[in-house]
């Protein structure tokens, strides 16, 4: 598979290329608790980023700054060049959408129905056409009944189109939800979790469906625990501890940093009781065993043996 970043800066960023998302001195304060603390990321065209970081890190609370969910208490979003006003339809009309950890589909309505909502922001019919069914309305609503179809083949769900999202495998869920976001023709994707709870199997479809989103051009911004999936996944790792940004770089100068580990398992040199934590200490060990620490091309290395995720969502 190609690798459609040049990642020739020391922190796997790609020379010569203007960032579709800047952010800068990202701070979200609830009352006395900070839970992202003058977070600084630049997402460039074609790359995927990984963010990691313990259960309460500021992970999520990150995504929701960054998407208009939440209005950062202090601190700035660009995207492709403007500053992003906090609100989700403006950022979404911009283009950059979203999944969610806790998966938020319409579970009455039909995957095809899913899809055909995310589309709605790049249609033109008003709620006058809408309610009287005009020929420009028809038009557009069989455009994106055509797209929703097009989409929901692109993420491996062909032939689900008139399944209720409620009764559909939790792995084809995830999947949906991925459809729903790309109908709304991004430029970048944030998936919060997109394998929380998939089989090994379902991990590695999720994989390879994340490089062909890469591949089709768009950035990604990728939160994962399973630490396989992000270090084969990933152009460039940031890792937040307790809302702020411990360290970013390449897969491999951040699964070597002996803070990361730390802040994963403690000092102590006993396994510890949390998996992602152990998880990230054997990937440690086997980046000393096998020199897979070089930050693997996207694409590259066996996708074989991944851990099943058990954190579920939260
Ligand atoms: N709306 C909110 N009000 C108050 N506190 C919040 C809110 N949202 C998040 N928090 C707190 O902010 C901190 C960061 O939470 P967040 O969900 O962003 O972590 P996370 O890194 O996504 O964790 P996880 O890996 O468990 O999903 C936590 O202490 C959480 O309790
Ligand atoms: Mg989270």
């Amino acid at each position: 598979m190609s690798t459609a970043v040049t990642t020739s800066r020391s922190d796997g960023a790609p020379a010569n290329a203007a960032p579709i998302l800047s952010a800068r001195g990202v701070t979200m304060r609830f009352g006395g608790l900070t839970a992202v603390d003058d977070v600084d990321l630049d997402v460039y065209p074609g790359e995927i980023v990984g963010l990691i970081g313990p259960n309460g890190a500021g992970k999520t609370t990150f995504f929701n700054c960054l998407t208009g969910l939440y209005k950062p208490t202090e601190g700035q979003v660009t995207f492709d060049g403007a500053v992003l006003p906090p609100k989700p339809r403006r950022v979404v009309v911009a283009g950059m959408s979203r999944t969610f950890q806790n998966i938020r589909l319409f579970a009455n309505m039909t995957a095809a129905e899913n899809v055909m909502v995310g589309r709605y922001c790049r249609t033109s019919s008003g709620p006058l056409t809408s309610i009287l069914h005009g020929p420009k309305f028809r038009r557009e609503e069989a455009e994106t009944k055509a797209r929703a179809e097009e989409l929901l083949a692109y993420v491996g769900l062909a032939g689900y189109e008139e399944h209720l999202a409620r009764n559909l495998p939790y792995g084809h869920q995830r999947r949906l939800e991925i459809a729903r976001a790309l109908a709304t023709d991004p430029k970048l994707i944030l998936l919060d979790e997109p394998t929380a709870g998939m089989n090994p199997q379902e991990t590695q479809e999720a994989e390879d469906l994340i490089f062909k989103i890469r591949d089709s051009g768009l950035a990604v911004v990728v939160i994962e625990h399973d630490m396989r999936f992000i270090f084969q996944l990933c152009n460039r790792v940031l890792c937040l501890v307790r809302g702020k940004a411990l360290i970013e770089g390449t897969p491999g100068e951040v699964q070597s940093d002996p803070r990361v580990i730390e802040a994963y398992i403690g000092t102590g040199d006993e396994e510890s009781d949390e998996p992602v934590a152990d998880e990230i200490a054997r990937e440690v060990r086997t980046d000393e065993a096998d020199d897979f620490g070089d930050g693997p091309a996207p694409g590259a290395g066996s996708h074989a043996a991944r851990p099943d995720h058990q954190d579920g969502d939260r």
